[in-house]
């Protein structure tokens, strides 16, 4: 069991909450990253752009480029990160590890420190720097931080283990699961996603537990039903009374 005092999402409220506004999510996949990065502490007014980082991906997707327009023309499309540093928004980059050379170097200056990411029009020549508000959270799946360029690593002073599905994702579950969907978002080869228990609820609705956990488990389905019928027969508070 995860103990509560060392909650990787606490922290990340906490940091947010003091104003930290560059960094980095990682860890195994499916504990609610991006979606939390994307809605959670938001201020009211704040817009959230996101961008997933693949190989090909080009400065298009990042600072924007040109497009052709209904009159046959071309017009600037503005790209998720420059309207997010402009507007004072929050800027969700995913699977940084998976950006190329050029796009890197993009992300680098646009995600750095307030007073040095700027970004300049390359028609207009106008200087675009970051509005109060502006937010970068950078997620991946990388197992160690040291795998990524160091760098980056130097722009997200703050680095946050996610261990742990977010608590609000884990209410999507039914009641008897969630102990056992915590406990095995971070368990080695044996992990298991939120991703996954959220497909074996929908398909247990038409099938029944048992058979949807066939379906979707295969051979860990027993370990599973196992599991989580023992923690129904649980007390409901079962904190030991020291
Ligand atoms: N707070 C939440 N409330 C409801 N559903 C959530 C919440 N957080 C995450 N989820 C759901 O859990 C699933 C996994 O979340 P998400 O994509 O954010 O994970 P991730 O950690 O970014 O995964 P990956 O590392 O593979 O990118 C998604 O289906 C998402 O909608
Ligand atoms: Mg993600």
């Amino acid at each position: 069991m995860h103990d509560n005092n060392d909650n990787c999402w606490t922290l990340f409220d906490e940091v947010i909450a003091a104003g930290v506004d560059r960094v980095i999510l990682y860890g195994p996949p499916g504990t609610g990253k991006t979606f939390t990065a994307l809605h959670c502490n938001k201020t009211h007014t704040q817009e959230s752009y996101r961008i997933t980082c693949t190989d090909d991906m080009t400065n298009m997707d990042v600072t924007g480029g040109f497009l052709p327009s209904a009159d046959g023309g071309f017009e600037w499309i503005e790209g998720a990160a420059v309207k997010a540093m402009t507007g004072g928004g929050r800027l969700v980059v995913d699977e940084i590890d998976k950006a190329g050379g050029d796009v890197f170097a993009t992300l680098l200056n646009i995600t750095d420190s307030d007073g040095s990411s700027i970004w300049e029009h390359p028609v207009t020549g106008q200087k675009h720097t970051a509005s109060h508000g502006y937010t970068v959270i950078m997620t991946t799946n990388v197992e160690q931080i040291e795998e990524l360029p160091q760098a980056l690593i130097d722009r997200f002073p703050v680095r946050i283990r996610i261990d742990r599905p977010h608590p609000l994702a884990l209410e999507t579950l039914p009641l008897a699961w969630r102990d056992y969907a915590d406990r095995m978002a971070d368990a080695g080869a044996e992990r298991m996603s939120l991703r996954l228990f959220q497909s074996l609820n929908k398909l247990s609705q038409r099938l029944g537990t048992e058979k949807a956990a066939k379906v979707i488990l295969g051979d860990r389905a027993d370990a599973f039903l196992q599991a989580v019928a023992i923690d129904t027969m649980r007390p409901i508070d079962s904190t030991p009374t020291i």
